[in-house]
């Protein structure tokens, strides 16, 4: 794929191409920037900052504000990638035109490309308000965190005959409605498989096994910085958080033995200025 900044479009022939899309989940300038150099092809600003940068128990405190504050660093560090506005729990469940409000503002002051938010047909009415208004729109079905109280916790879903058939329902409604594509969390790797089969527009997998059309994982994750306990889905590319903390200590070491800062990395004046300004103190 080109340099050139990823649309919609760019996804869908991946997608008929069966070339796998690649996202991943970024929060500010740095990790924007840090993912966008590695040329992947969507950065999500997900809720999911409310636990990994807040430090919340779960992305349901998380509000718009939050949202739009990582969502503009973000478009400051990414030019290049397609950029996904996570939309915060209660920012399009109550009523459509706030829905569609919000979903404009990601774009307008966030800076963001298009909106993800969670949900399968209930959802639809929302969506295809927001997509009237010209806003692409990312479906997430399977786990859906906002709902984790409604679900019994963080548990793989669609694992019975009813409830997988009810998943390939949600995503042929989310199609339907115009979602560009749809995230698929923590399913068994033959539902999403199926429901990949039936649809046209891509699915990014995330805990759904390889027959998705792409996969997501949340920065933290792939780095090892996150403290908290790991899903299965996960796969650690780096342990980050240990060296970090091996630089932190290495520093505080430095400094207690004074071998840091050393002369490279202090600065100087002139020795006539130096001179005379330590001659006028000793006047
Ligand atoms: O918030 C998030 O990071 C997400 C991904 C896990 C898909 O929704």
């Amino acid at each position: 794929m080109a340099k050139t900044k990823v649309n919609i479009l760019d996804l869908q022939k991946k997608t008929d191409d069966s070339e796998p899309i690649t996202m991943l989940t970024a929060y500010d300038y740095s990790s924007a920037s840090l993912v966008d150099a590695a040329e992947i092809d969507m950065i999500l600003v997900g809720d999911s900052l409310g636990m990994v940068v807040l430090g919340y128990d779960s992305t349901v405190p998380v509000t718009m504000e939050e949202m739009l504050h990582h969502c503009k660093a973000v478009a400051r560090g990414a030019k290049r990638a397609f950029l996904v506005g996570d939309m915060p729990f209660m920012s399009y469940q109550a009523e459509i035109g706030e829905a569609v409000h919000n979903a404009g503002r990601f774009l307008k002051e966030g800076g963001m490309d298009s909106v993800k938010l969670e949900g399968g047909q209930e959802v639809v009415p929302a969506i295809e308000a927001i997509l009237t208004a010209g806003i692409p729109v990312l479906g997430h079905i399977g786990l859906t965190p906002q709902s984790q109280s409604k679900l019994g916790g963080y548990r793989v879903q669609g694992r019975t005959a009813v409830s997988a058939a009810k998943l390939l329902e949600d995503a042929l409604a989310l199609e339907s409605a115009g979602c560009f594509g749809i995230v698929l969390e923590a399913i068994p790797a033959t539902v999403a498989q199926v429901i990949s089969s039936h649809l046209h527009i891509p699915t990014i997998g995330i805990g759904a096994g390889a027959g998705c059309s792409g996969q997501v994982l949340v920065f933290h994750d792939v780095l090892g910085l996150y403290d908290r306990l790991q899903p299965r889905f996960v796969k650690e590319y780096a342990a980050l958080r240990q060296t970090i903390i091996d630089a932190f200590v290495a520093f505080g070491s430095d400094v207690r033995s004074s071998q840091f800062p050393a002369q490279e990395h202090t600065y100087g004046m002139k020795a006539e200025e130096e001179v005379e300004f330590l001659g006028s103190l000793a006047e």
